[in-house]
């Protein structure tokens, strides 16, 4: 399983998704890769923001090392799953995408915990720190989700 982990600016929820992602591929020891990636190219080449770090940091995870980069289209051919945070990440991948296979691929990553509810992951960049955290226990649960239903494939 290849997985890719979007929002807009891959520098506050994609992060840490991806973060988590990597630690339960870790513990569990599973033949997978994350990545994350944001629909816009605002913040390239920039590590994650310093709440985004603080609060994996938080729950024992290190992202500071990643760096923001933007979703491209050949991320289709690379992926199995592309795991959208909000419906405007969700909407803005589809466009790019040339054909049903592709398409089948996008999904939003909250239902996977919440399935056919459609629920977002809120920007929480003019939030404050609580914002952070309430993200990353919202990813946490549906990272844990997702491992469950794809690891027996
Ligand atoms: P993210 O949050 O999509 O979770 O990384 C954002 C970060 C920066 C901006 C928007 C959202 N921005 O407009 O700069």
């Amino acid at each position: 399983m290849k997985v890719l982990m979007v929002c807009l600016g891959n520098i506050c929820r994609s992060p840490l998704a991806e973060g988590i992602m990597q630690n339960l591929i870790d513990r569990q020891h599973l033949p997978w890769k994350v990545d994350s990636a944001g629909t816009s190219g605002y913040h390239a080449g920039s590590p994650p923001d310093i709440r985004s770090i603080e609060i994996a940091q938080k729950y024992g995870i290190s992202i500071e090392s990643q760096r923001s980069r933007k979703f491209h289209y050949t991320d289709f051919e690379q992926f199995d799953k592309i795991l959208a945070m909000d419906s405007e990440n969700y909407s803005n991948i589809i466009q790019m995408a040339e054909n049903d296979a592709e398409r089948a691929k996008v999904e939003l990553i909250m239902n996977y915990a919440y399935p056919a509810e459609n629920r977002q992951v809120p920007d929480p960049y003019y939030d404050r720190i609580d914002g952070f955290d309430k993200v990353f226990n919202m990813l946490q649960i549906a990272a844990e989700k997702f491992v469950d239903k794809h690891k027996k494939q």
